[in-house]
């Protein structure tokens, strides 16, 4: 029997992405507010016996995560069998430890909540530092999808002379590998972060081949202030203006408009969270990946 694939929200491209596989075919279900704000779920196709898929990109999470878990409780009470998650943006893994005293590690709290409601997780770049692999934290089988091929294909087929700039350490996972990619070098700049939105990066101290266009590539671009503190540092060495590439677009409140007013080329994303820059098309890798997640049968 075909599994069956549920759209959550908003997810409903994904969904029919993940749909067109051997094996898969979409679900149908209405998911709707209640006058007072409580949500109501109906599932039309039956579920009893079948393994499940739902798909729900986690930004703006919290409301989301309450909604996952009535859903898969609801799921389980009709008889479903495995029920897996399809969250290409994972949220919360930068709250990794407790910076100060008083705050706990969230990245371990939804890490436990996700893992009691289901039973494989298939994300891509998670925002892995601290926590160096999802199973320190994720109790159940998980697949990462690398949005570095696709990064580094987009950069091959659109930039002349690129050289991806990654904004801190912590992205040399992704810009080492995309340059490898694109058959082109890369930097890394230093970055010291005083709070959500006082970002500090060092003034650089390399040089940069002659006539390369900049390539600034971070997991996620939040509120943009990462991004504008690398594109000072490259406008001081008098480099181009970058392109901006981010593989999650929360983008939150102007960070799209403060990075074009700062002159940046252009802000490219991949679609693991729906917005207007995304030209970056993962859903045949995450296809891919939710084929080959094996789940140890019940
Ligand atoms: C954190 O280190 C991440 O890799 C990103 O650099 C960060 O989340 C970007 O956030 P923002 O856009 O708010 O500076």
């Amino acid at each position: 029997m075909n599994t069956l694939i549920f759209a959550l929200p908003g997810n409903e491209s994904l969904t029919d992405a993940l749909a067109q596989a051997p094996g898969f075919e979409r679900g149908e279900w209405t998911c709707r507010p209640f006058a007072d704000g409580e949500t109501h779920l109906r599932f039309h196709s039956p579920v009893q016996g079948r393994d499940v898929v739902l798909a729900c990109t986690l930004d703006h999470p919290d409301a989301k995560l309450l909604r996952l878990y009535l859903v898969t409780q609801t799921l389980r009470e009709l008889g479903a069998q495995r029920v897996r998650l399809v969250a290409p943006y994972l949220p919360y893994m930068r709250q990794d430890r407790a910076f100060e005293e008083g705050e706990g590690v969230s990245a371990r709290h939804v890490a436990e909540l996700l893992s009691r409601c289901f039973d494989g997780l298939i994300t891509v770049d998670p925002h892995l530092h601290r926590i160096t692999r999802l199973e320190q934290v994720y109790d159940m089988p998980c697949r990462v999808v690398p949005a570095a091929p696709v990064i580094a294909a987009w950069v091959r087929q659109h930039v002349e002379r690129p050289l991806i700039v990654g904004p801190d350490s912590e992205s040399e996972q992704w810009v080492s590998a995309v340059a490898r990619m694109a058959g082109c070098e890369y930097r890394v700049l230093a970055k010291t972060r005083h709070g959500d939105r006082e970002v500090e990066i060092d003034a650089a101290r390399w040089d940069a081949p002659a006539g390369c266009q900049p390539v600034l590539v971070d997991d996620i671009i939040a509120t943009g202030r990462t991004q504008l503190a690398a594109m000072a540092q490259l406008r001081a060495l008098a480099l181009p203006a970058p392109i901006c590439v981010g593989v999650h677009a929360l983008l939150v409140g102007n960070a799209m408009h403060e990075l074009k007013a700062a002159g940046c080329r252009r802000v490219v994303t991949c679609n693991s969270i729906v917005h207007p820059s995304n030209a970056i098309d993962l859903h045949p890798d995450v296809s891919a990946a939710l084929q080959e997640l094996t789940l140890p049968s019940h």
